[in-house]
């Protein structure tokens, strides 16, 4: 297939990326105190030479109590700046890929055993457990300690928070924010009314729940410097009756553009225990499709995009402008390598590995 679109390049705000892969967000549950480790210099450096156009940083909490257990990143204070500017340092000297951050608050999501432990809920006064803190006392799940309800200070405090979080990216180089507004975080449990039960101007209609992630946005994308690209991802559905729908969803991202929101990244569920997910190869694209409708900003797809013929066809069709992988990226972190030798285009590969391209593939390779 000759001049594939998966391999054009593609502007988002001041961003250039060499094509339309992203590599998504994926918590690796390895930090130490918030800090970035070892493993993350291994993890994002193998896939800072996978030849994606953007490699996306792991959901960061912008404050402790943010995170979803006690060993994920964050970005909150002086330590844990400086061990993510290390993790940074090791892989700029090897790769420009451009580097987005996703910014995080786990809301009443947070406060969790790492998922290979079990994942459930640490209650506040056992071993890294805390109080969990969400618009409205609902637990995710009724045996959890449900959270305290935000009072209009904690959420003056967590905007601040996010804006810090953006700043602190800034300035250790990252080239994008993305904020996290899906899979049942704080953000979305403002979006969705099955978590917010407020009776203030923060909850009930929909333009009372998109308020505080619009406040969020406002905030952030005043911070971060203008032409570095700040974007939204969000849960395009709840999966659950009388959940947050597509609907809903798209009058969010049309006022997220409205306020100059650069791209909207397009996942799925993850709110409500009682979701019922069709899940399957390319089952979130319609979604991205009903958001690429409404909106002239550029539109992420994703959720078991695992073939390159696959990924090719969501971006020839114009159903999104570009594609995530996650899962595909830890099994095979050169997948655009792959895809690019599958499908005649061209990736940036290091001077170090240029010998590996197989004599089948010509002018694989950019270097
Ligand atoms: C190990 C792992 C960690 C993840 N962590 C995050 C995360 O930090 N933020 C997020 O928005 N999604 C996270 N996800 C969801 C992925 O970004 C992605 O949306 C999902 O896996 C579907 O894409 P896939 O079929 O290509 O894996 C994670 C997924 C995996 C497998």
């Amino acid at each position: 297939m000759p001049n594939p679109v998966l391999f054009t390049p593609h502007r988002v705000a001041g961003l250039e990326l060499a094509n339309r892969i992203v590599i998504a967000p994926m918590c690796q549950y390895s930090a130490q105190n918030g800090c970035m480790t070892d493993w993350h210099l291994i993890h994002l450096g193998q896939l800072a030479l996978s030849g994606a156009g953007l490699l996306t940083i792991e959901a960061t909490a912008v404050s402790p109590e943010g995170r979803i257990t006690y060993a994920d990143v964050g970005l909150y204070d002086d330590a844990t700046e400086a061990a993510m500017a290390r993790t940074l340092e090791g892989i700029r000297r090897y790769s420009d890929i451009p580097i987005a951050i996703q910014l995080a608050h786990a809301g009443r999501k947070a406060s969790t055993e790492k998922p290979w432990l079990g994942g459930k809920q640490i209650a506040p006064g056992q071993e890294n457990g805390w109080q969990t803190e969400a618009p409205s006392a609902v637990p995710f799940v009724a045996e959890y300690v449900p959270p305290s309800a935000l009072d209009p200070e904690g959420l003056i405090r967590i905007r601040d928070d996010f804006v810090a979080s953006a700043k602190r990216a800034a300035n250790i180089g990252i080239d994008a924010v993305q904020l996290h507004a899906a899979h049942g975080y704080l953000l979305h449990q403002f979006l969705s009314p099955l978590s917010n039960q407020r009776k203030d101007e923060y909850g009930g209609s929909l333009e009372n729940r998109m308020r505080f992630p619009l406040e969020v946005f406002d905030a952030v994308r005043s911070a971060f410097p203008a032409g570095g690209p700040v974007s939204m991802r969000v849960s395009a559905t709840d999966w659950v009756e009388g959940g947050l729908a597509v609907s809903d969803v798209v009058a969010f991202a049309k006022e997220l553009e409205a306020r100059g929101c650069d791209a909207i990244h397009v996942s799925s569920g993850g709110l409500d225990a009682k979701q019922s997910i069709p899940v399957g190869p390319n089952y979130q694209v319609p979604l991205a499709r009903a958001i690429k409708n409404a909106v002239n900003i550029p539109v992420v797809a994703v959720g078991l995009i695992t073939e390159p013929a696959q990924a090719e066809a969501i971006v020839a069709t114009g159903d999104a402008d570009l594609v995530a992988i996650a899962r595909a990226a830890l099994y095979d972190p050169r997948w655009p390598w792959h895809a690019a030798a599958a499908l005649g285009g061209q990736v940036w590969a290091p001077s170090q590995y240029l010998r590996s391209q197989p004599s089948q593939y010509k002018n694989l390779f950019r270097t």
